[in-house]
């Protein structure tokens, strides 16, 4: 495959070709709309509208092209507890801008600290075992997208990677490129949009809104400190400031109350029946199995056991009802003594 930025060139001059002829028209080589990647995210994801401004102008610096040409195209480091939409934002904006959530390539830093295997991202080093093949975890196509997409990469769980792979992405986002160990391989990250998750600091903040809750502070009528401020701290704690300084921008994902989990519910109810229109059925939840599935969990894991329940709990006492009664139209899910049950629904 030629590299990308060949590719990059070769188009670039042929746009500029087009342009030349037809007179002063700006055109981006970017064929993503960002409105209709945000209404998407808007749909879909609740509860987050900071971050959601902080796409919009993202993804709309980025249709105009006018970023450094030796950099990637965007970096942000999502931070917040776990399930509150970090991933699935960005699977979104894959959706939307590749056709296809799983078109980001996707590094757990976690497996990799595991591993201690700098190597699963860039290929062993010649001699090593391993080192003919140039295996890497990263697929060049994800990356590098093509002239009108860019290429995503979702590092997850960024506190967890070693420092050595930590001195890789140094590298990645300063020069925006890999090259191999074995030097005659590398990819390209100036066509791409580089995120990073981390839940570093939710920990922090939790203990601190737990000790703000018991302490002086509380009692004097002191408001909480300034969650920035903590922030930044837990921050530096987990990273080197020069690793800091090369992320465009440090989004902060909120805590989902319960309020968003209903909203939540909703868009997963609605997703259900639509796919139970197709089998002439409709679905309602009681106000009790509501609750439960909304309030029954720690909301410290976020969206995820609620999502579960609907997945585990709900969906199979559906598809029983559905095959017990292949007459009814309407469902009605309740709950009792924690049992999922659905019946057919008599007006
Ligand atoms: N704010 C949110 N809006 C919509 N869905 C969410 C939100 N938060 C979590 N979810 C859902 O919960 C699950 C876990 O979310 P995910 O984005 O993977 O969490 P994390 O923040 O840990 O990356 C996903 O299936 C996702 O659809
Ligand atoms: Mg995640």
């Amino acid at each position: 495959m030629p590299f990308i930025n060949e590719r990059l060139d070769a188009n670039r001059e042929s746009i500029e070709k087009d342009r030349a002829a037809s007179g002063p028209v700006r055109v981006s080589r970017f064929r993503f709309e960002p409105d209709a990647v945000m209404s998407r995210l808007r749909e879909q994801i609740v509860g987050q509208p900071e971050a959601l401004t902080a796409m919009e102008a993202m993804l709309v610096r980025v249709k105009a092209d006018i970023g450094e040409e030796n950099r990637p195209l965007a970096v942000h480091l999502f931070l917040g507890p776990t399930g509150v939409g970090k991933t699935e934002t960005v699977r979104l904006i894959a959706e939307a801008i590749a056709g296809n959530r799983d078109g980001v390539c996707r590094i757990d830093m976690n497996t990799l600290a595991q591993e201690h295997y700098a190597a699963a991202l860039t290929g062993a080093p010649p001699g090593y075992v391993g080192s003919k093949e140039g295996h890497s975890l990263f697929d060049p196509d994800k990356v590098q997208g093509s002239f009108s997409k860019p290429g995503i990469v979702l590092f997850d769980e960024i506190e967890k990677a070693s420092k050595e792979v930590v001195r890789i992405l140094l590298n990645v986002l300063d020069t925006g490129r890999l090259v191999f160990p074995s030097g005659n391989r590398e990819i390209d990250f100036r066509n791409t949009l580089i995120f990073m998750t981390s839940n570093a600091g939710a920990l922090d903040a939790e203990a601190y809104h737990h000790r703000y809750q018991h302490g002086w502070r509380r009692w004097l009528g002191l408001r909480p400190g300034n969650g920035q401020v903590l922030r930044d701290s837990a921050l530096r704690r987990h990273f080197d400031p020069e690793f800091l300084n090369r992320i465009d921008q440090i989004l902060t994902f909120n805590n989902l109350t319960d309020n968003w989990l209903e909203a939540l519910l909703d868009i997963e109810l609605a997703g259900l029946n639509k796919r139970l229109a197709r089998k002439q059925a409709e679905l309602t939840l009681s106000p009790e199995l509501r609750a439960e599935l909304c309030h029954g969990y720690d909301s410290r894991y976020g969206a995820r056991e609620m999502l579960r329940a609907f997945r585990q709990r709900l969906e199979p006492a559906v598809a029983r009802a559905l095959l017990a009664f292949p007459e009814s139209r309407q469902f009605e899910a309740d709950v009792h003594n924690k049992e999922v049950t659905v019946h057919q629904y008599v007006e």
